[in-house]
């Protein structure tokens, strides 16, 4: 087979996935996702912590979205001594989620229509990524969400906690917890420590 016909191959193989492989959630559209001018492009493209030090720019390519949202941000493979987990489980950090998220009326220089937090970045501010060494080398999977926010979010009381402190966070426990639908857009990242 010509090299051109296994790259396609290879291309057609890892799909549109928005999400990794074997996330709970694989999302249709996608979320922009652009640190200082360095725009996430494929999903699982690999950056550094340097790269990613400071929140990203949030968006749309094809039209501006009209809603109000929440958009989460986590990393999937926290090692087992880190999260307290048996040995061999990944767990889950929290690194962002930010509330009434919307269109800001204006395009990043990149071409988004940019998706902007209203109030700060709350309920939980932008931590950078920042995986640990491991042997053999691990990247980490930061995984961006936008939801559709319901009406009067809140964190729900059982959650508190675990928002403070980041880890283990519970995807699924979390999104069925603040009554959530499935994401609608999303993007992801890789940093290795
Ligand atoms: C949002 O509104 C604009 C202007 O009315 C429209 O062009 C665009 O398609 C809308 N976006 C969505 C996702 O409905
Ligand atoms: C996350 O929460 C769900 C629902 O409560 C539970 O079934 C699952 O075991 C939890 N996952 C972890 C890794 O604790």
């Amino acid at each position: 087979m010509r090299l051109s016909s296994l790259l396609a191959l290879a291309f057609a193989s890892v799909g549109l996935a928005e999400t990794p492989p074997g996330f709970v959630h694989q999302v249709p559209g996608r979320l922009d996702v652009i640190y200082g001018t360095n725009v996430v492009d494929p999903p699982g493209e690999r950056f550094t912590k340097q790269q990613t030090a400071t929140m990203p720019t949030y968006g749309t390519s094809d039209v501006p979205l009209n809603g109000t949202y929440l958009i989460m941000m986590i990393d999937i493979d926290l090692p087992a001594n880190f999260g307290g987990l048996p040995a061999g489980q990944r767990g889950i950090v929290l690194h962002g989620l930010f509330r009434d998220v919307k269109y800001n009326g204006r395009q990043s220089s990149t071409g988004s229509y940019i998706l902007a937090p209203g109030t700060g970045t709350q309920p939980s501010s932008y931590f950078g990524p920042s995986p640990p060494a491991e042997n053999p080398p691990h990247p980490h999977n930061y995984i961006e969400l936008l939801f559709d926010q319901p009406a009067n979010f809140a964190v729900p009381a059982s959650e508190q906690q675990v928002v403070n402190a980041r880890l283990p966070f519970n995807y699924t426990r979390f999104v069925a917890a603040a009554a959530l639908q499935p994401p609608i857009r999303a993007n992801y990242f890789t940093v290795q420590g």
